[in-house]
């Protein structure tokens, strides 16, 4: 006989998600756009208006539509909003494998591509508006240590799903590399424009520790974004995409203009 409520394990399922490691919690249409224009393996998603969400999605970002409504399952209201501890109010949610990433190979690929290190992040929502302008700005991919993990739902939300744009994963200490190691800090060298190295490693540290003693003893410089006196720093995001954008130009790895 046929379930009469097959989706009465749905809360514990997405509740058990939150914390499996082979698992992405995507909320959020925008997440979910980022998440199917970038080829995530995605498992379902769950929608309180399937019709509504493809008809955003055909307006906002046509190139998914079809995908998003095919994904696309109804859950009744009271069921979505059991599925997170904030319910996005685009109405969905969705479940996706998370890509296997080699920190080594990452290091080891030839390019232009800095590769982003965060050193023992704390927050969460920092973490993923990093990984968002580490995409849009063309990054090679998003290294962290500390044990806050990077594909945290709520890392997830702040990127807006574009953990699949480039490579992104958690290490316990920055692999050997031939690359170049800049660490940012505000004690370092005045940062100007294009003095960046091409494919380096560039290291920021957590909130409120800066870069950790050894990773600064690995770097072979340290650059400062000028700031005005007073200021003691900026926030980790904001120093990330300062960096990004004041190194090597990203259109030399293939970036593009805006779309949707
Ligand atoms: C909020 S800051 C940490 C502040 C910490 N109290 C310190 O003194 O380094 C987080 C990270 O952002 C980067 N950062 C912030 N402002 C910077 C600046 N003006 N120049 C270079 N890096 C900066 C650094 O990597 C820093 O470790």
């Amino acid at each position: 006989m046929a379930d009469p409520d097959p989706d009465r394990d749905l809360p514990r399922r997405y509740r058990e998600a939150r914390h499996d490691p082979d698992l992405a919690l995507i909320e959020g249409f925008h997440a979910l756009k980022h998440a199917v224009r970038f080829d995530a393996d995605l498992v379902e998603a769950m929608a309180t208006d399937p019709g509504a969400l493809g008809r955003l999605a055909r307006r906002l970002a046509p190139d998914v539509a079809d995908r998003v409504r095919e994904l696309a399952r109804s859950v009744d209201p009271e069921t979505f909003a059991r599925l997170s501890p904030t319910p996005h109010p685009t109405g969905v949610i969705a479940l996706a494998r998370r890509p296997t990433v080699d920190p080594g190979a990452v290091l080891g690929a030839a390019g232009r591509a800095p590769v982003v290190l965060l050193d023992r992040p704390t927050h969460h929502g920092n973490m993923g508006a990093v990984i968002r302008v580490a995409a849009a700005a063309g990054a090679a991919a998003v290294l962290t240590t500390g044990p806050h993990d990077p594909w945290h739902p709520t890392a997830l939300r702040g990127s807006a799903g574009l953990h699949f744009a480039l490579p992104v994963a958690r290490v316990d200490d920055l692999p050997a590399t031939e690359r170049p190691i800049v660490a940012l800090d505000p004690d370092g060298e005045p940062l100007g424009k294009g003095v960046m190295p091409p494919g380096a490693v560039l290291v920021f540290g957590s909130e409120r520790g800066g870069v950790s003693a050894g990773l600064l003893q690995r770097a072979g410089r340290r650059m400062a974004i000028p700031m005005r006196p007073g200021v003691s720093s900026l926030n980790l995001a904001t120093a990330v995409a300062v960096a990004l954008y004041w190194g090597p130009p990203p259109a030399a790895d293939g970036c593009a203009s805006r779309r949707e």
